[in-house]
């Protein structure tokens, strides 16, 4: 029997179950997201368990498929989710025969090899999750991601998290107008960051931490659309995707995801060079800006303080200067806060969310206290009066942690008596 009439059969078997049983749910699959999913599945060098050809007429029933219900006896295939399912090998182009998918999920598995470029041809893709896993750069097309990539207009979520792809970020990412998230964090992209993000204006999250980038912050991250006037709220989003969900009828999945989003810009453990752009004050809707372990120069912008919704601020291991602007007392919501081992000096500012930072925010500045001594000279090295430079020696001025304080201050206060008798 060939692999038509195979088909045919659990085709005829689904209708007869059909006029059996009007109420039973079919689960008969449309022949060509049956034929992608054999030949997905015959790619891999693992077997998928719960994927098989007896149990069911079709693959709505196999682990990790959703389809949709629109039609009665073929129902297209909406969903493929199979995340943590020790899948090793690769991924060939047969999944582009899933013409309708919306969610492709094949995170935290042994996957390896390059993206098949038919991987992003799947013109109705919403969610692609491939991170944690052994993925490298796609060679063929010089850069680090198949152009076709970025023709994808229904992307909302990107998430090659946790694998070796190497190569440049395309200017094509421009392109996803659509997307909400893209977390391209622990890779081996390089190169310089490409300045297109004013283009994403539905971005809420980017991640690109632990990467090889070079060159400046791109400039157009302070243009985000959605970070600074959140034109499209979140429970927007939500009761879009929520509407979405509903009228597909599977447990697609979107709406936990999207609802999950906490704006973030992470560039944090790169090779980024020269300032922090003042104009990052724009993003008032951002929660998290983490630029730590960069060679960051330059002051940290006194208007900063415009990011009103900024939970964490985390600039530390940098080579930043000058001191910390008294502005950012007025950063209400921050609860992490740290710009150690830069080259900061002055005095720490003490009002505002300030007081609650602990003194590891601000070790690794030799210039920087909590008394009016430290001051910054024009040249921005720090000028010490005798009294104060013994406090520095110490090395342990007022800037102390809640559990060691008691010990630590007890012998400050011996040694300050010691030396103002
Ligand atoms: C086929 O799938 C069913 C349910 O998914 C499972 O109980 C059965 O063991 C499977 N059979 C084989 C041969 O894998
Ligand atoms: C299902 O049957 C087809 C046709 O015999 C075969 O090519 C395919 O590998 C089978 N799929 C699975 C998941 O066993
Ligand atoms: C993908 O699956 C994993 C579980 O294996 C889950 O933790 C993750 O949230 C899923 N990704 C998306 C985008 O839903
Ligand atoms: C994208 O989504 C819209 C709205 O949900 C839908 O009408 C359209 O068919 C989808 N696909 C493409 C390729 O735009
Ligand atoms: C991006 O879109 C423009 C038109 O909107 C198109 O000309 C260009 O080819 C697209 N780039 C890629 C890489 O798809
Ligand atoms: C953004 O806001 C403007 C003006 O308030 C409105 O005209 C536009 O439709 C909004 N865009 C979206 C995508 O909601
Ligand atoms: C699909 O499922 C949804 C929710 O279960 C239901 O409201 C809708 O009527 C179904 N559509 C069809 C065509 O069966
Ligand atoms: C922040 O600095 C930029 C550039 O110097 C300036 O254009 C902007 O108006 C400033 N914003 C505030 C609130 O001071
Ligand atoms: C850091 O940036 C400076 C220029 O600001 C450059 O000269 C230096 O080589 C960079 N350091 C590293 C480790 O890349
Ligand atoms: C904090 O904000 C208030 C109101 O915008 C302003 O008057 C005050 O000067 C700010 N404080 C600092 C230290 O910038």
């Amino acid at each position: 029997m060939g692999f038509r009439g195979f088909y045919l059969s659990f085709v005829l078997l689904a209708l007869s179950f059909e006029l059996q049983n009007l109420n039973s749910e079919t689960l008969t699959c449309h022949v060509d997201d049956f034929r992608a999913l054999n030949g997905f599945s015959s790619c891999l060098e693992s077997t998928i368990a719960g994927w098989n050809n007896t149990s069911s007429p079709g693959c709505c029933t196999w682990t990790g498929i959703t389809c949709d219900n629109s039609t009665v006896s073929c129902r297209r295939v909406v969903g493929l989710e199979l995340g943590s399912k020790k899948l090793a090998g690769k991924i060939c182009g047969s999944l582009a025969g899933l013409s309708q998918l919306r969610v492709l999920n094949l995170s935290h598995n042994f996957l390896q090899g390059s993206l098949p470029d038919e991987l992003f041809s799947l013109p109705n893709i919403e969610i692609i999750d491939l991170s944690n896993n052994a993925f490298v750069g796609s060679i063929k097309n010089k850069g680090s991601l198949p152009e076709s990539l970025f023709q994808l207009k229904n992307l909302s979520e990107l998430n090659l998290q946790g694998n070796s792809i190497s190569g440049s970020l395309s200017n094509g990412i421009s392109n996803l107008s659509n997307l909400v998230k893209l977390d391209i964090s622990s890779n081996l992209f390089s190169g310089v960051l490409p300045d297109i993000f004013g283009r994403l204006a539905r971005l809420e999250h980017f991640s690109a931490m632990s990467n090889l980038f070079t060159g400046e912050i791109p400039k157009s991250l302070t243009e985000l659309q959605s970070l600074i006037s959140g034109n499209i709220t979140r429970e927007e989003l939500v009761s879009s995707f929520q509407l979405h969900t509903a009228r597909q009828g599977g447990p697609i999945l979107s709406y936990r995801q999207i609802s999950s989003i906490r704006p973030t810009l992470d560039l944090s453990y790169n090779n980024l060079q020269g300032p922090i752009w003042p104009d990052f004050w724009n993003l008032k809707r951002l929660h998290v800006l983490n630029l730590k372990e960069n060679n960051l120069s330059g002051p940290i912008p006194n208007n900063l303080s415009g990011m009103t919704g900024l939970e964490k601020l985390d600039l530390s291991h940098n080579k930043l200067s000058g001191e910390i602007p008294r502005s950012l007392v007025n950063l209400s919501f921050v609860s992490t806060f740290d710009v150690s081992y830069n080259h900061l000096c002055g005095k720490i500012p003490e009002e505002g969310q300030f007081d609650t930072f602990p003194s590891a925010s601000f070790e690794g500045n030799n210039g920087l206290c909590h008394s009016e001594y430290c001051t910054c000279q024009s040249d921005q090295t720090p000028i010490y009066s005798p009294r104060e430079k013994k406090k520095i020696i110490i090395g342990l001025p007022f800037e102390i942690g809640a559990a060691t304080g008691f010990v630590l201050t007890v012998i400050y206060c011996f040694m300050s008596e010691l030396s103002f008798p």
